[in-house]
């Protein structure tokens, strides 16, 4: 998608639908006016009105677009706006769309183009006979702005934004025959043309380290686990203690031994969401150039049943030196975590760690399928994951982690044993990866909820991967940790 931004002076392009964003109860001029009053378009938040075409406006096509009301249209729904703008006219055949917001100052027009951005992410290229007329036919969004130069130049960490996303949002799509664990460690590679470090530590070397716990998930499989270790040095003062994130890359989770049922298993290709918003980060940090040092690992595996796959009841030795006994070999993303983890403060020391994980289908009992669930144990960093989650538009809720269920996780023969009792289950697996964790502020985001949307009423995030996690933690590390 091409963006521009242009004055409202500005003729429109050739074959342009033009988007007209109207706050709730404003008064609509000219024809397009009685075509609101004779269809019940109010300018409520979410409508649209199509109007082909339109008496009196330079374009093919004119779209009122609801805004809700003045008091509530913030950055976030100029945003919305703008996608829902977009998808009223994607397959329309027209090639342009302009959008006219009510408020245009460059950070309303940059959010606007943002949405569109967002909004406009497809995964097609497996399609080889999807119909032209199905297609989206805009290639390109001008954005009406008070001033076009301050636009242009506020949009390059926005545009760097979308681009993370949508790269996070390809690793989440991709089948799991295409992107394996060597597969993703490669891709994340070659994102060192954009000045980010990447290390790839295969088996050997992870056996050397002592990550009986990781390896032992992906005993089973035939593709190599990987552990990807990403940095970006940023700050003034390159060598100053980094920030750091931790991703669960699950390319394939059958439950191994304790084998998934098989409806909707196939989801289970989406369970490297964790991986896959740690690398989106990183993307956007060097896209932009944050002023920030910071770093972020990935643990990726494959989990599957095999006659040389771990069995319930193994017990394996985590990098950190504790024992696991493994109850349930479905229960891996918490093994890959510990030794993730501990990998990661035992190296680096950082300030803090998060890890993004498809942790728990009991998450989404919890918390339903917008809400991702965080689990910390430090009131500073919950504080500011959560103040980055409102204003990116990423509902986080924070979870308990009440001391007394901890000895769920005892093992009769082991430090620990990797499951509990059903009931809180999202808790348990939280206090399990907290015991790879010593002494430093950490959060736990479990993502099984919101990495993949069906149907979705928000605009800007298509059907299938959402890239959640890439924007909240973007903003934090932007708002918090720079300068
Ligand atoms: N990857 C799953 C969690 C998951 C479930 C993500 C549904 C997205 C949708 C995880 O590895 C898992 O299997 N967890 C088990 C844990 C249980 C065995 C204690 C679960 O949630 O059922
Ligand atoms: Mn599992
Ligand atoms: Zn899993």
């Amino acid at each position: 998608m091409e963006i521009e931004f242009v004055a409202q002076a500005a003729a429109s392009p050739e074959k342009a639908a033009l988007a007209r964003v109207v706050l709730e109860g404003a008064e609509i001029a000219g024809p397009a006016g009685q075509a609101a009053a004779a269809s019940r378009f109010t300018g409520a938040k979410g409508q649209t009105l199509d109007i082909p075409a339109p008496q009196g406006v330079d374009a093919a096509r004119l779209v009122l677009v609801g805004a809700g009301k003045a008091e509530g249209f913030d950055l976030l729904g100029a945003e919305h706006a703008a996608a829902n703008a977009y998808h009223a006219v994607k397959t329309s055949g027209l090639e342009a769309l302009r959008i006219e917001l009510p408020t245009a100052d460059a950070d309303f027009a940059t959010r606007a183009a943002l949405g569109v951005r967002l909004a406009a992410y497809r995964f097609d290229k497996y399609r080889t006979k999807e119909p032209a007329e199905k297609k989206p036919s805009i290639v390109k969004t001008q954005v009406v702005a008070d001033s076009p130069d301050a636009a242009l130049a506020a949009f390059p960490p926005l545009a760097a934004l979308a681009d993370a996303v949508s790269f996070s949002r390809d690793l989440v799509s991709e089948p799991a025959n295409i992107l394996y664990p060597v597969e993703f460690a490669r891709r994340v590679k070659a994102l060192e043309s954009l000045g980010l470090e990447v290390e790839i530590l295969g088996e050997p070397e992870m056996a050397k380290l002592g990550m009986g716990s990781l390896l032992g998930v992906g005993q089973g499989s035939v593709r190599e686990s990987q552990l990807v270790v990403i940095r970006w040095n940023g700050a003034a003062d390159a060598a100053a203690q980094p920030i750091a994130f931790v991703g669960k890359g699950v390319c394939f989770d059958t439950g191994g031994i304790s084998i998934k049922a098989a409806e909707g298993m196939e989801d289970m290709k989406w369970d490297m969401g964790g991986a896959a918003a740690v690398a989106g980060l990183m993307h956007v940090l060097a896209g932009r150039k944050a002023k920030a040092n910071v770093v972020g690992i990935l643990g990726l595996v494959e989990n599957m049943p095999d006659g040389n796959a771990q069995r319930p009841g193994d017990v394996v030795t985590s990098m950190s030196g504790q024992t696991i006994e493994v109850i349930n070999t479905d229960a891996e993303g918490r093994l890959v975590l510990a030794d993730a983890l501990w990998y990661c403060q035992d190296r680096f020391k950082p300030k803090f760690m998060v890890d993004l994980a498809t942790l728990t289908g009991a998450i989404i009992i919890s918390l339903g399928l917008d809400y991702a669930g965080l689990f910390s144990n430090n009131d500073e960093l919950s504080t500011n994951l959560l103040a980055a989650s409102a204003t990116e538009g990423e509902p986080l809720w924070r979870m308990p982690m009440p001391s007394q269920y901890d000895k769920n996780i005892d093992s009769m023969i082991a430090d620990m044993k990797n499951t509990g009792p059903r009931p809180g289950g999202s808790i348990t697996a939280a206090l399990f990866i907290q015991r790879f964790v010593n002494n430093l502020p950490w959060a736990h985001l479990d993502i099984a909820s919101t990495a993949w949307k069906k149907p979705s009423a928000v605009p800007t995030i298509p059907e299938g991967a959402t890239g959640y996690g890439v924007r909240l933690l973007n903003r934090m590390v932007a708002e918090k940790y720079e300068g």
